[in-house]
């Protein structure tokens, strides 16, 4: 690009006055006090509590992000018992995905049948509001990701959770469950405050086969996942839900797991977005009307946010950007891929879909 010496030199001045931010300003190891941009990689401190042998690191919470969704992440070894106590949320619409390793899910709408299934990486898990839940952690190394809209939920653990701090970055504490990693039941009881409501009489059936209960119509790593009805849970497979493909700046791949439809009432969407190496084209900018989140599942993601020098970030590593923040992504590696987040119905993942076309594969085109 061309610059005039004019306007270097008004640049020069502006930057005497104020210094362009740097990307140290960028990185934090705890999500702010209230919505501005920033980046915390995998396993940073985060505000984590653990409870129990589980390990929960909070990288958007709801002062960071406007109170319009918490982004957290749980480190914990396999375990005999449930995670928590069955619970149900009024409030809350409560998100899970697998970022690695193996947990069960257990959801219940009312009288409908009661749904298991076995999650192992990038599978998607969705426990719309007054859905009695709960979850078991399977393997040494898992780390489930939540997405709770609205945001603040952090508060519950806060409350009942330990806070943790490490000067190893271990990302769980080795020790040996105890058995249950689950508040009492009579904490459970005055959680209500929180937005937790205990489901005592909830038993967690154990008939699964080949990950899921019931086996019938269930589809579970066997054929396609529809998004649910809304109010209902559901569950999508890694690459088995609805995609599109998007090609205006090289190839995009949009699987939704959360669309409008969803989350009338708590306005949020979620999709995984794998990317192509975008080298010709400048890529868009967008600014949105509402926050946003990438959580990095693969690959590398470059980000340039506002005056921000542009970011680089792996594997587990979250941006958050808030309403109305300019923000340029790309890729420069052979296959990215990210869980995006957004507050309201127009985020990134809609904006592509809407351009995009449907798809039946989880990679983008030969040519
Ligand atoms: C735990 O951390 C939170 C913020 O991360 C803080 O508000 C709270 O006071 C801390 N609690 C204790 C007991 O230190
Ligand atoms: C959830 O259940 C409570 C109590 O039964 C009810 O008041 C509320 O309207 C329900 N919310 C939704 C979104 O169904
Ligand atoms: C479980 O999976 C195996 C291997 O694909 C298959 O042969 C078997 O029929 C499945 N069982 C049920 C009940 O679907
Ligand atoms: C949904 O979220 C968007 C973006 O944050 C916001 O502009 C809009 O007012 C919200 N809608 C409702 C019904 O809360």
């Amino acid at each position: 690009m061309l610059t005039s010496p004019l306007v270097l030199l008004a640049s020069l001045c502006a930057g005497l006055v104020q210094a362009q931010p740097t990307l140290e300003d960028l990185y934090v190891d705890n999500a702010p006090s209230s919505p501005r941009p920033y980046v915390i990689p995998h396993y940073a401190n985060s505000h984590a509590v653990t409870v129990e042998s589980q390990l929960y690191r909070f990288t958007v919470t709801g002062p960071s992000s406007g109170y319009t969704f918490t982004l957290m992440s749980t480190n914990a070894p396999g375990s005999g018992s449930l995670g928590v106590l069955p619970h149900i949320h009024r409030k809350h619409y409560e998100n899970f995905f697998a970022f690695k390793g193996r947990f069960q899910l257990w959801a219940q709408k009312g009288e409908s049948e009661q749904q298991a299934r076995l999650l192992t990486q990038g599978d998607y898990g969705s426990v719309p509001r007054n859905t009695t839940h709960t979850f078991q952690i399977l393997d040494p190394d898992t780390e489930m990701i939540g997405v709770i809209s609205p945001g603040g939920f952090e508060d519950l653990f806060y409350a009942f959770g330990t806070n943790y701090s490490s000067d190893t970055g271990t990302i769980y504490v080795p020790k040996a469950s105890t058995g249950s990693s689950s508040p009492s039941g009579s904490i459970m009881s005055k959680l209500q405050k929180f937005d937790v409501y205990a489901q005592n009489d909830f038993e967690p059936r154990r008939d699964l086969v080949n990950g899921t209960a019931p086996v019938d119509n269930s589809e579970w790593h066997t054929g396609s996942n529809e998004l649910g009805a809304p109010g209902e849970p559901y569950f999508i497979a890694n690459g088995y839900g609805e995609k599109y493909l998007n090609s205006e700046h090289g190839y995009q791949v949009i699987q939704p797991l959360v669309s409008p439809k969803q989350s009338q009432d708590t306005n949020h969407t979620i999709s995984t977005i794998s990317i192509s190496r975008q080298t010709k084209n400048s890529p868009p900018s967008y600014t949105l009307s509402g926050a946003a989140a990438f959580e990095v599942l693969e690959g590398v993601l470059s980000i340039k946010i506002g005056d921000y020098p542009v970011a680089t970030l792996n594997m587990g590593d979250v941006t958050f950007i808030p309403a109305h923040v300019p923000f340029t992504y790309y890729n420069e590696v052979s296959f990215t891929k990210v869980l995006y987040v957004s507050s309201g119905n127009n985020g990134v993942d809609q904006q592509l879909i809407k351009s995009g076309k449907s798809w039946n594969w989880i990679t983008w085109p030969k040519n």
